[in-house]
């Protein structure tokens, strides 16, 4: 067993072939908002505040590694007030919660593409990747404009130009060449995506990285997710039996 598997299972609710990357698609603050009469943003407000909680549960359960799906290259849809509101709610969320988020031992990554982004967002993120670069508690990673098809996009463009620079041979093109360009590239597949809301579609989020990954849809609107939710879904994940395309004999 490696030294990481040994220190993951010694935490206190650690489960036995638990998930050690989880993604999840925090869906429905904006129907939680409208039960309560107020505005989308409201929700969404309330939907960063269960962050915290869900990533300090991550260390005591095994998962070593959350990823979470902020803002989609879609989302620029949406009204400019609220793609304005969400882009503020990720500029006070950073400055307000950065030294907490330090100080818990959580390594902070943000992927997505950063040229659509402001400046002072982006200014925010890379001082936060920095500041955190030395924990290894538990890795959140972000999803901030991030689009797996753009990702893929933006992926191939490198690998196109490194061929083209001579630095890679084309013929040794394999299924392990294009994960090292993703902007997941450090990061080990998922295991385990949630979807809040009760919607079920993936709707470009990790593609390429969650071909093997269990799914669960469930009902709560991302507002109400608590950690004990989590813990049920890890739980339930440990009881699931993951051939990868093999057959148990
Ligand atoms: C989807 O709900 C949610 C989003 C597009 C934004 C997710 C953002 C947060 C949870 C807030 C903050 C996160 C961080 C890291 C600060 P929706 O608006 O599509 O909900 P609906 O389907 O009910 O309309």
């Amino acid at each position: 067993m490696a030294v990481t598997d040994e220190k993951r299972l010694s935490a206190p609710d650690a489960v036995q072939n638990g998930p050690r990357h989880v993604a999840i698609i925090m869906d429905g603050n904006g129907r939680w908002a409208q039960r309560r009469g107020r505005p989308r943003l409201f929700g969404h407000h309330a939907g960063a505040k269960r962050v915290r909680e869900v990533v300090e549960a991550c260390p005591d359960l095994g998962v070593k590694y959350v990823t979470i799906f902020a803002f989609s290259t879609e989302n620029w849809k949406r009204t400019q007030v609220e793609v304005a509101g969400l882009m503020s709610l990720f500029r006070r969320y950073i400055t307000k919660e950065a030294r907490a988020l330090a100080d818990e031992g959580v390594r902070v990554r943000f992927i997505g593409d950063r040229v659509r982004l402001d400046r002072k967002l982006v200014l925010l993120m890379d001082e936060l990747e920095e500041m955190t670069s030395g924990n290894d508690r538990v890795h959140l990673t972000i999803a901030l404009n991030y689009g797996s098809r753009d990702e893929v996009a933006r992926a191939t463009k490198r690998l196109a130009q490194d061929v083209a620079a001579g630095k890679l041979d084309p013929e040794k093109v394999d299924e392990e060449t294009l994960p090292k360009y993703l902007d997941t590239c450090v990061l080990p597949d998922p295991d385990l995506v949630i979807r809040t809301s009760g919607e079920a579609r993936i709707s470009n989020f990790l593609l390429w990285q969650s071909a093997y990954a269990e799914y669960e849809f469930i009902e709560t609107l991302w507002p109400d997710f608590t950690a004990a939710e989590l813990a049920r879904l890890v739980k339930d994940y440990g009881k699931r039996d993951r051939r990868f395309g093999a057959v148990k004999l």
